[in-house]
């Protein structure tokens, strides 16, 4: 080999390993922004991917204590409702009732303008504070402004548990209409 070979061969070496830390660079640059993307995408999508929680089943209590109860059961459910991005923890009251061999649960909101009904263990009725409506201990109509009995819930017992699908009505008209 000449002399002067090796030096028109240099700037071709430094020329080709140049393109190739480029080529690995353009490499390193898309794998870190596909990793980077992933948390935005899960972002973005966040609200198209989870459902709505408000139709799902709660757990209310155990099947025992409202076989035992000699009156309506009151109980809290811990709802989480999601929608989108908003997330909303709810505490709605229940009843529930032995109806034979079945469990029946109630809304505790009043069908006439929604105040809270409580159970009067005196009259045994549930009666309405606000205006005076009057139900039987399973909720059906017995006196008073309201058009229609207390809303019924659906359950279903598993594992020894009552779980009830909450849900919530239209107030004041005669039958029932579910508004979530
Ligand atoms: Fe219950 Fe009016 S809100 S009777």
């Amino acid at each position: 080999m000449q002399p002067h070979d090796h030096a028109q061969q240099q700037p071709l070496r430094d020329g080709s390993r140049r393109s190739f830390l480029g080529v690995l660079l353009g490499f390193a640059s898309a794998a870190m922004a596909a990793l980077l993307s992933i948390p935005v995408l899960r972002f973005l999508s966040y609200p198209l991917t989870t459902a709505s929680e408000s139709s799902g089943w709660t757990a209310a209590g155990s099947l025992s204590d409202v076989t035992t109860a000699l009156a309506p059961l009151s109980r809290t459910l811990h709802l989480t409702q999601r929608d989108g991005w908003r997330e909303t923890n709810t505490n709605p009251t229940v009843y529930l009732v032995r109806k034979g061999k079945a469990i029946q649960a109630l809304s505790a909101i009043c069908p006439h303008l929604g105040c809270s009904v409580p159970w009067d263990a005196g009259r045994s009725a549930f009666v309405c504070p606000c205006h005076g409506g009057v139900f039987d201990g399973d909720g059906r109509y017995r006196s008073g402004p309201p058009r229609r009995g207390m809303d019924t819930l659906e359950t279903t017992v598993r594992d020894g548990q009552v779980l009830v699908k909450y849900q919530t009505f239209r107030p004041d008209v005669p039958n029932k209409e579910v508004t979530s």
